[in-house]
């Protein structure tokens, strides 16, 4: 099986800095990392006010930064030709998620100068494994070490400000909060409603989360994920409550609307997290594995953001020893993950390429957490 590496941090950033160097001629003062990260569970929920549990992977995105001038960004990037140069406000593309977060820190009030950037990483782009919330992270995090210290709430607001405003993607916020807050292998309880961030020990005694990029093309600006995200804000409205946070299952037991399967999904979601974090802290993996399978459940039958590359690999995983699989991230393509036991990595891993290659589907990729 091979895995994509998240290679080294030194490598990277020398990388980013030679980049920088040929193409703009500027000797980077300041550098920025942040994680990919994997949903363990809890989907879909961010922007419902509700709990999820992300964990942050090895691999992550650096920015090298050093100052201009005037107030122009420039950014080069290792994964895409050519070079953005202009005001940050009206970046578009990529670039929007790396000058963008330089407009909204401005917006916050700072003085942040014109910049020269250049990205390097190791998170698959396109993945669903947060690789726009890690280049805007980076960004920030170079920024901040660039002109002085930040305070994380202003970088998270900023990050998800460029996202929301600048990409145009109108995503919840537990991206951000993962590439400038957590450790590499750390999973954090977020609960949106309160704000409050937990670390939950994630250590799972001969078991490992195998990650399957499905290369099933992924795009949270494409407007599907911003319906979900409407139609939960329209039945939270029907059923007489501010988010679906404040809504249990036995108040949907007498509510009808076409969005009941949605918000089925996010209240149910909400109860399953806590039951995984219980799960896990007890070290009920069987349980552990079976939340995760029904959340994905959950999310191809009532939630409707799955696809059939993530089914397979889902279903694939499960017949060849996985104690749980679901899709993670925002679904329509991107990665799924598999808790398997160790000696059996291998033979799921090439059971869903099999099954892959069967159906004549692009080859999908793996890597570890
Ligand atoms: C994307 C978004 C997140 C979250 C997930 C779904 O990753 O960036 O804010 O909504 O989808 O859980």
């Amino acid at each position: 099986m091979h895995l994509i590496d998240p290679g080294s941090a030194g490598e990277h950033v020398q990388r980013a800095a030679t980049l920088l160097q040929s193409a703009l001629g500027t000797v980077p003062v300041a550098a920025g990392r942040a994680s990919g990260r994997v949903n363990l569970i809890g989907e879909h929920t961010d922007y419902n006010r509700g709990l999820c549990l992300p964990l942050a992977l090895r691999h992550a995105t650096y920015a090298v930064v050093a100052p201009r001038g005037d107030h122009l960004v420039r950014a080069v990037s290792t994964l895409a030709p050519g070079t953005y140069a202009g005001d940050p406000a009206t970046a578009t593309g990529w670039a929007a998620y790396a000058a963008g977060v330089v407009w909204a820190l401005r917006e916050e009030g700072f003085d942040i100068p014109g910049i020269d950037m250049a990205i390097a990483s190791s998170v698959p782009v396109g993945a669903g494994l947060s690789s726009s919330a890690a280049l805007s992270c980076a960004v920030a995090m170079a920024v901040a070490a660039l002109v002085g210290p930040i305070d994380p709430d202003v970088l998270l607001r900023a990050t998800i400000r460029a996202e929301n405003e600048r990409a145009g993607a109108p995503t919840g916020g537990m991206d951000q909060t993962v590439g400038l807050l957590a450790t590499p292998g750390e999973a954090l309880l977020l609960d949106f409603a309160d704000g409050s961030r937990t670390p939950v020990t994630w250590a799972p005694p001969e078991l490992a989360l195998l990650v399957i990029d499905t290369c099933a093309s992924h795009e949270l600006s494409d407007g599907q994920y911003a319906a979900r995200r409407a139609d939960c804000e329209a039945a939270a409205k029907a059923l007489g409550v501010g988010s679906l946070r404040d809504v249990d299952e036995i108040d949907l037991q007498s509510a009808h609307g076409p969005w009941l399967p949605l918000a089925r999904h996010v209240v149910t979601e909400n109860t399953r997290v806590e039951e995984f974090v219980q799960a896990v802290a007890t070290g009920e993996w069987a349980e552990a594995g079976a939340l995760m399978t029904s959340s994905h459940e959950s999310l191809r039958d009532d939630f409707a953001v799955s696809c059939e590359q993530l089914d397979v690999a889902v279903e694939t995983a499960l017949e060849h020893g996985a104690l749980g699989a679901r899709m993670t991230g925002g679904g329509f393509g991107g990665s799924a993950i598999a808790l398997l036991p160790r000696d059996r990595l291998g033979e799921a891993a090439d059971a869903v390429l099999a099954a892959y290659d069967r159906r004549h589907w692009r080859k999908p990729r793996f890597l570890l957490t």
